[in-house]
């Protein structure tokens, strides 16, 4: 814990903590459901849609990394089991049980929407009150945003594909 870097956030930085292992508990589960869709995905477009995924696997891996890093810094504990990513996340868990390339970019979408929300919540929480986890909230929210829209444009080009027979 930096106790200066501490001392300088202008909320509760147990509450802040505990948002942070929010975020933190579904960047994991994120990860996993891209990771496993990848691994299952059956259907047209399947090689483009499995490229995504793959790297978007890898992005929500690397969120997990940056939230813990903050949460150490201001003197907390990262989520220590899998098993209590149930009991901290916003964003929960849909299994890829339907491997159909649809039903994966639909979930997935529904999972940006949540981070976005997230994050965006996170970044209002604390623009004044703590710069370093703002900025943050920001970097993630531009790999959210973009997430997005890489899934909602492969699911449109997917729509024409299956509705121009
Ligand atoms: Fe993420
Ligand atoms: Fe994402």
């Amino acid at each position: 814990m930096g106790t200066k870097g501490r001392s300088i956030v202008g909320m509760d930085v147990d509450e802040l903590i505990g948002i942070l292992n929010r975020a933190f508990a579904d960047e994991w589960l994120a990860h996993y459901q891209y990771w496993l869709g990848a691994k299952l995905a059956k259907g047209p477009m399947k090689d483009g849609v499995i490229t995504e995924l793959l790297q978007h696997a890898a992005d929500e891996m690397r969120h997990a990394d940056m939230v813990s890093n903050r949460i150490i810094q201001l003197g907390g504990t990262p989520v220590l089991t899998p098993k209590a990513w149930y009991d901290h996340t916003n964003c929960g868990y849909d299994a890829p049980e339907d491997p159909f390339v649809r039903v994966l970019l639909e979930q997935n979408i529904k999972g940006e929407q949540c981070a976005i929300n997230v994050y965006n919540e996170l970044m209002k929480k604390t623009r004044e009150a703590d710069p370093v986890t703002c900025e943050l909230a920001l970097q993630i929210l531009n790999d959210e945003v973009e997430h997005e829209e890489d899934l909602q444009s492969l699911l449109e080009d997917l729509e024409l594909m299956l509705n121009h027979k």
